[in-house]
């Protein structure tokens, strides 16, 4: 879905930075090989998490759903050189395909990959993080929520993508439609919470910036 006229996204598109050769690489690969191609980030949505994480220069960043490694390569372009990104699937089948362009990338070392259900996976990091990326199972962003906003440093950044999806959060709820309704509560959740302050940003399928207060 697009939120602005299609000539003027592919007008912010052609303005905004290039798509690294190796990112091209491995969406041809995810294209050719993997099901469901379309859950990359992508060119556009890939750089402005480039920027947001060169602008946050983070030490450490969490990210839940890999898929085939895009948004990691495009987060760990702002880490700290001593830093670590920690991303989580729980998809088997992904691991070798991450791996090899994780270490195709300059950041291969820095990526710490981890298979399995996020839910679980996460209160077991023993670590604090400066960023952290939600582009996982919809119907689990509030969890997602409970379970990383205390290893969220005070004026870390939460990224949570699809919180638009794709307009349904404005439509009549069906009632099967767990995922609609999980990302409804989720953008209340946000929005209410005291302890961060939220801006959501309409691009793409709607990414949230979530900033973890000081105090
Ligand atoms: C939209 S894709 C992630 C796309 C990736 N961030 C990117 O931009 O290239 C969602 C991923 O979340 C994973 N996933 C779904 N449920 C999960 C869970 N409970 N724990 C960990 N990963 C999960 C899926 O296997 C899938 O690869």
């Amino acid at each position: 879905m697009h939120f602005i006229p299609e000539t003027l996204d592919n007008y912010v598109v052609a303005h905004s930075e290039d798509e690294p050769k190796l990112l091209q690489q491995l969406t041809r690969e995810t294209y050719q090989k993997i099901l469901q191609p379309r859950m990359l980030s992508g060119h556009y949505q890939g750089r402005v998490l480039s920027i947001i994480s060169k602008l946050v220069n983070p030490k450490n960043v969490l990210e839940i759903g890999t898929y085939t490694g895009y948004s990691a390569l495009c987060l760990v372009e702002g880490m700290q050189t001593s830093g670590q990104l920690h991303t989580i699937d729980i998809n088997e089948e992904l691991v070798d395909f991450q791996r090899k362009y994780f270490d195709k990338s300059a950041y291969g070392n820095q990526i710490i990959q981890h298979l399995g259900n996020a839910l679980e996976i996460i209160p077991k990091l023993d670590k604090t993080f400066d960023l952290i990326f939600i582009d996982a199972d919809k119907e689990n962003y509030p969890n997602y929520f409970k379970v990383i906003i205390d290893k969220l440093k005070p004026g870390g950044i939460i990224l949570s993508d699809n919180v638009l999806w794709s307009g349904k959060v404005l439509e009549d709820l069906k009632p099967d439609d767990m995922d609609t309704k999980a990302l409804i509560e989720y953008n209340k959740l946000l929005k209410d919470d005291p302890r961060i302050e939220t801006v959501i940003l309409p691009i793409r399928d709607g990414l949230t910036i979530s900033r973890k207060r000081n105090s």
